[in-house]
């Protein structure tokens, strides 16, 4: 129907329940304001064609009152302006009234990501899933500045305020891969500061949830992980977004941290970069990663770091101690990374 390319669609898909409603809204505004609008235009055309010669139009002839014409210039007005109000307050208590038997995900924005909480405690980072069909009402509030929430396909949108939670509901009607922006501005990277609402149909939704991953291999289901469940690579996977230091080809080498000190790339520094990530930040880069710390169990943190290895093909066969298997827990040598690194 409407013109599409790849990145930019003109016209955003229809993907929730409520769409429609906000899209005949739009084309009932627009066509009321193209025809007057248009209207007026060629009415001003004709007459200015009509009565160009001044003199012999001088002294038009005057109308003293007319109860039909002020009558009619009133009323057309009048029934448009309310119709629009009351379409209009219809599909705004329809937007944001939320619904009692809706599923609650928490949403906390921050320069510059957006951060997701499943009831089942299950975490997302600038990556949201959701069942098809399913009513979703999100409970948002920010560590910072004020950002917003929009999610062009589902026609909705809400700010997102410190100090207070604000709410935003929809139920998506296909399954797919809708963009999620930050539609208020909070800082240099509020462009970067977008990313993925995936809806899925039940089952789906329902093995991403419970993360079953037992017919993958360790950097399979670290790949997926770092992709999908924790959305690592939003922030350590190419492009202009770029925030996370590169991951590509670092293992097993040395990194000069902030404040001079360096430290060896191995299994221990990537598990002790997830679990605590302020304790080693790389020189250049922010330290706005967030703790990963109890989200993740012993063995996701094998799998990511097996698949974060996985990245630098020719340190593959570097030192493997093994020491990132589950009994590395006792190890807290993020305050000196880069002094004690012997094998264990
Ligand atoms: Cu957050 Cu713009």
């Amino acid at each position: 129907m409407f013109m599409q390319s790849e990145n930019i669609p003109l016209f955003p898909e229809q993907a929730s329940t409520f769409a429609w409603q906000v899209d005949y809204l739009f084309f009932y505004i627009t066509a009321i304001c193209l025809f007057f609008g248009l209207g007026v235009v060629l009415v001003v055309l004709a007459f200015a064609y009509k009565y160009k010669e001044q003199k012999k139009f001088a002294s038009p002839r005057n109308i003293h009152g007319s109860l039909v014409l002020e009558f009619t210039w009133t009323a057309i007005p009048f029934v448009l302006a309310m119709s629009i109000f009351v379409l209009g307050t219809i599909v705004f208590h329809n937007l944001y009234s939320m619904p009692q038997d809706a599923t609650e995900i928490f949403v906390v924005g921050k320069q510059w990501m957006w951060k997701f909480q499943h009831g089942t405690g299950q975490r997302e980072i600038n990556e949201l899933h959701v069942p098809v069909g399913r009513k979703i009402k999100l409970t948002m509030t920010t560590e910072d500045v004020i950002h917003d929430v929009y999610i062009p396909a589902f026609r909705t949108k809400a700010d997102v305020v410190p100090g207070r939670f604000t709410y935003l509901w929809f139920e998506a009607t296909k399954p797919g891969k809708y963009r999620l922006f930050c539609a208020e501005y909070c800082g240099l990277n509020h462009s970067g500061m977008g990313g993925w609402v995936y809806v899925m149909e039940q089952k789906d939704f329902d093995s991403w949830l419970s993360g079953t991953d037992a017919d993958k291999t360790p950097v399979q289901a670290g790949e997926d992980l770092f992709n999908n469940k924790l959305g690592c690579a939003s922030c350590h996977a190419g492009g202009d977004t770029q925030r996370g230091a590169k991951l590509e080809g670092i293992f097993g080498k040395e990194v000069k941290l902030v404040g001079g000190n360096t430290a060896q790339r191995d299994e221990q520094y990537l598990r002790n970069s997830i679990l605590n990530p302020g304790g080693q930040v790389v020189e250049g880069y922010q330290p706005i990663m967030p703790t990963f710390k109890g989200q993740v169990t012993e063995e996701q943190l094998v799998s990511l770091v097996a698949y974060i290895r996985s990245l630098s093909p020719d340190a593959a066969s570097a030192p493997s101690t093994g020491s990132g298997n589950g009994t590395g827990t006792e190890t807290e040598s993020e305050d000196k990374a880069g002094d004690d690194q012997g094998d264990k």
